[in-house]
């Protein structure tokens, strides 16, 4: 069985604002499965190949659990209207685009390799509603290493006529198509995707509903992240009290489902998450850009939800996981502002498990670098960077959340394989 063990400073998440470090330890595993963390090798590897990372830290890589892979093209730009608006005048547009299989698959390598670089191996993604452009998506996404799901986005209703649409019966037979097609991959998986309810009738609904329950496949979808969204749900399901009622009236609410966003969902709504097992997403950069809100991040954590982190390009402006979980950071401190301080804000300790830890736990992993875990790591430098004092690795870590070196990240390792290498 093939043995990969790295020597270096070795930092991870193995609890919600616990850091544990191990200075000069290895990492072990076999045939891509962690075997553990040791301060000293243990004797059956005396003899093997080690990789000496040196005074580079070795960390857990990154799970982003919401993002738009045909938004990818317009990060940074667009940030000028809220969701409803920005939907129909920049993002519909730009993924109609992807009816294009020859610029799906220019954008989705360069996305594919940009994921692997900066150390983003586990992820929930949406498509577009194009089968081709999702199985391209796939293909470049497993070619590159990363591990995951991703949809096949769901929209016959109120999308953008003449430019991006599909019937109920095209994006019934397009879904069963596309299954059909993703048998041959290994690392990535479908996931039903109905875009938001506004974007699907009560019949594809009630379809998706019962091909996630026939073939146990799991749902992503956005909850609650814009008064005027809510607003439509609203009237679009006069029966529903809420908005997550829409989802559960059609199966498609349980353990499996990742809900985006969840900006506004109040007790009952979080009660409802938490008793269900549903996972939040929280996407704090297009929170603040698109002027959705600000989530009450620490609060769903303190009530026993699963939150995990995402970027959500392109409302996220940012694709790299750092930033990423620095935004989910100073969010809750504003959070904690807007509620009079009566609310607590995330550490640095606590934003990292999200990013890392929480969000592989949606992949059925333990926290941390746990025994039987897939080896998902990165090596990070920061011999460049200023030093205040000796750092410990804990430190050191929490410094990179908001400070990192040009070329931080040295190697990257996704489901066992290395997958990307700056030497
Ligand atoms: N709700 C429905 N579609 C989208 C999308 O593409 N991005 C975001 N942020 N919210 C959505
Ligand atoms: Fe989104």
């Amino acid at each position: 069985m093939s043995l990969t063990i790295l020597k270096g400073t070795v930092v991870s998440a193995p609890a919600p604002g616990r850091l544990e470090a191990t200075e000069n330890g290895y990492l072990v595993a076999e045939g891509g499965v962690i075997r553990g963390v040791f301060p000293v090798l243990p004797e059956q590897y005396a003899g093997a190949a080690v990789e000496d990372c040196g005074d580079d830290l070795i960390v857990q890589s990154f799970a982003d659990l919401h993002l738009h892979a045909p938004q990818y093209p317009m990060l940074g730009m667009g940030m000028d209207l809220p969701l409803l608006d920005w939907l129909n005048t920049y993002t519909f547009p730009l993924e109609a685009r992807f009816a294009d299989p020859d610029y799906a698959r220019t954008i989705y390598r360069r996305l594919a390799a940009e994921l692997a670089e900066n150390g983003t191996t586990r992820v929930c993604m949406f498509s577009s509603l194009h089968t081709d452009a999702t199985l391209i998506l796939m293909e470049e996404l497993e070619k590159a290493g990363i591990t995951g799901y991703v949809g096949k986005v769901n929209m016959d209703r109120n999308s953008l006529p003449g430019v991006l649409e599909e019937t109920t019966e095209q994006s019934m037979s397009e879904t069963l198509r596309w299954l059909e097609a993703c048998g041959d991959f290994r690392l990535v998986k479908p996931m039903l995707t109905p875009r938001f309810t506004p974007s699907c009738s009560d019949e594809l609904m009630a379809f998706l509903g019962k091909l996630a329950a026939e073939r146990t496949l799991p749902v992503q979808s956005h909850l609650s992240e814009n008064d005027k969204e809510i607003q439509w749900v609203r009237e679009l399901h006069p029966d529903c009290k809420q908005y997550w009622e829409t989802y559960a009236k059609y199966g498609l609410w349980n353990d499996r489902t990742v809900m985006a966003h969840c900006v506004w969902s109040d007790e009952r709504e979080r009660a409802a998450m938490r008793d269900a097992g549903v996972t939040v997403v929280h996407c704090a950069d297009s929170n603040q850009n698109i002027c959705s809100g600000v989530a009450p991040v620490r609060t769903m954590l303190q009530e026993g939800l699963k939150v995990a982190l995402g970027s959500d390009i392109a409302g996220g402006d940012e694709l790299h996981m750092f930033d990423v979980v620095a935004s989910a950071i100073r969010a809750s401190k504003a959070r904690r502002i807007l509620d009079s301080w009566q609310t607590d804000f995330l550490t640095v300790a606590e934003g990292w498990y999200l990013g890392t830890s929480a969000g592989a736990a949606y992949f059925g992993e333990r926290p941390g670098f746990a025994p039987g875990n897939a080896l998902h790591a990165l090596v990070l430098r920061d011999s460049d960077l200023p030093q205040p004092h000796p750092l410990t690795g804990a430190e050191r870590l929490e410094r990179a959340v908001y400070l990192r070196q040009k070329d931080a990240i040295r190697a990257v390792w996704s489901a066992g394989r290395k997958i990307f290498s700056r030497e």
